[in-house]
């Protein structure tokens, strides 16, 4: 999907363990203006349920595993994060809902943007018949 796909990390590893780091113009389009990780997620949560008009971000699940409905106007698909190495990004106008977390899953998010709630499109209608535009 031209506007939700998965990007990979370079894992520096050696004897003492693994580390990944992410820097604006290399692995994250943009730059990083907030962070903000979920854990702690309770059985058959599912969250999310809203597209953003300006906003990118990258998700990433750093322990355990969960998935990511993503929703364009190219179609729908299910993304599952299981590994600190791998990355979700998500641009503008894509409707989003997180589910099947692992009790031991913490999803770290990377966005462009301070939290603003007028940049939420969470009337799913709302998001169809700007996508359709
Ligand atoms: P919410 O948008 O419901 O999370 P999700 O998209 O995963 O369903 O956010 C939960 C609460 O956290 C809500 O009260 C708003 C607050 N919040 C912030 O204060 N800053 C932020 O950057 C985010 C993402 C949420």
């Amino acid at each position: 999907m031209t506007n939700a796909y998965k990007i990979s990390f370079q894992e520096h590893g050696d004897t003492r363990g693994m580390l990944v780091a992410l820097e604006y113009g290399k692995e994250c389009p943009f730059e990083i203006k907030r962070v903000y990780y979920v854990y702690n997620t309770k059985d058959d949560v599912r969250r999310g349920y809203h597209a953003h008009s300006d906003l990118e971000q990258i998700l990433i699940c750093v322990n355990g595993s969960c998935t990511i409905h993503v929703e364009t106007k190219e179609g729908v698909e299910e993304v599952v994060l299981n590994t600190p190495t791998e990355g979700l990004f998500i641009g503008c106008n894509v409707w989003r809902e997180m589910y099947d977390f692992s009790e031991n899953a913490v999803l770290l998010v990377l966005a462009s943007k301070l939290y603003d709630e007028d940049d939420y499109i969470r009337d799913y209608q709302k998001f169809m018949s700007i996508i359709k535009d």
